[in-house]
């Protein structure tokens, strides 16, 4: 039976940190809220409790995990060499962004799944700081979702996953960002973007001005370095196809149309000035088409929402590859199996 506990903010009940925190001591898993999306937390230094994790998620063995700290103190013990120019991207902190370093000889094999790399992310959720501050060790966390699934953006999405499979969740209500961290790689000479996210290219180009893209967010024919990155990913219970561009909503307008005209049950995902066209259809909005962050934020939610409509197919608007955009279209390039369409102009 897993205890799913509310846990306020901006009034943080130290009791049920206590009782979350000795959990993680003790070797168990706890998922808790971040600004991103929810972690499934372990003591990031014990090497049985993390297996733990793999094994709740169905993880296959190969795909690292993040430590989160909860100061730039925690840092020094978990990574061997610090460049005085990476120090720059420590202004970010605590936040949306993971660093990739050299790691030290304390982090388990089953951290950084046999490689000599470690992920590190400093969070700025107060309820994540919290948790480990007080159990006083780094904890590991991947997003709190079975593998393939749709990361959760609150407690009731990891309770669909997880329960049974774990003691407890605390519940901080919806994430704030929606997506992933970015992932930036620090551990060889140039600094490398392995998943954009809420910091994307365009922003940390004025920070580090050599930083680029891995291959494979270029070029989706490149295997992606980060492990993580080739698996499926982020897929709803149905197929879905996305269509980007000037004539994407009425394309998607007509297609939904024959589709329904087939028997299927058509979801759509699209945004706020398409709900009235959609009236006859399962549509849940991605808000104003102008809003990304909005976009962001209701995104994992909503493919989830599908899920629990049954939807047989769900075509999904989705939006220009830069800034923000390249994040969102990362998640959805993935979550369409790769069936995305241009119509019209981009
Ligand atoms: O926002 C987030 O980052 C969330 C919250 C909970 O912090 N966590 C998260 O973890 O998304 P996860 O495990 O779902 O995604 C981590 C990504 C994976 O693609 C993994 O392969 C990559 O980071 N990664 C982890 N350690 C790595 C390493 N040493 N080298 C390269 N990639 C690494
Ligand atoms: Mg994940």
């Amino acid at each position: 039976k897993t205890e799913v506990l509310e846990l306020d903010r901006n009034n943080i009940d130290e009791k049920i940190i206590k009782k979350a925190a000795s959990l993680i001591n003790e070797g168990e898993l706890v998922a808790f809220p971040t600004e991103t999306v929810y972690g499934l937390g372990a003591d990031g230094l014990n090497d049985k409790a993390c297996q733990k994790i793999f094994k709740a998620k169905h993880r296959p063995a190969d795909n690292p995990l993040i430590l989160h700290i909860s100061d730039l103190e925690m840092l020094e013990k978990l990574v061997d060499d610090i460049k005085e120019t990476d120090k720059a991207l420590f202004k970010l902190w605590p936040g949306p962004l993971t660093l990739i370093f050299k790691k030290s000889k304390l982090i388990p094999d089953s951290v950084t799944a046999g490689g000599d790399t470690v992920a590190i992310r400093y969070p700025s959720d107060k309820i994540a700081n919290r948790l480990i501050a007080t159990a006083n060790t780094p904890i590991a966390a991947p997003s709190a979702n079975i593998s393939g699934r749709p990361s959760p953006t609150n407690a009731a999405d990891v309770f669909f996953d997880m329960d049974s499979t774990i003691p407890m969740i605390l519940d901080g209500g919806e994430s704030n960002i929606g997506i992933e961290s970015t992932v930036l790689d620090l551990s060889e000479d140039v600094p490398v973007i392995l998943r954009p996210g809420f910091y994307t290219f365009e922003f940390l180009k004025e920070i580090i001005p050599d930083v680029r893209l891995d291959d494979s967010l270029v070029d989706a024919s490149v295997r992606p370095k980060s492990p993580g990155q080739k698996y499926k990913h982020y897929a709803p219970k149905a197929k879905m196809k996305v269509f980007v561009g000037q004539g994407a909503k009425d394309y998607i307008y007509n297609l939904a149309n024959s589709y329904k005209e087939k028997s299927y049950r058509v979801g759509i995902l699209g945004f706020e000035d398409s709900k009235e066209i959609f009236k006859d259809f399962n549509f849940i909005s991605f808000g104003d088409r102008n809003d990304l962050s909005t976009m962001s934020h209701v995104l994992f939610s909503a493919l989830r929402q599908m899920d629990r409509m049954d939807v047989d197919i769900i075509l999904a608007e989705g939006v220009k590859e830069n800034h923000l955009g390249k994040s969102i279209m990362n998640r959805m390039k993935k979550s369409a199996a790769g069936d995305v369409n241009y119509i019209g102009d981009k």
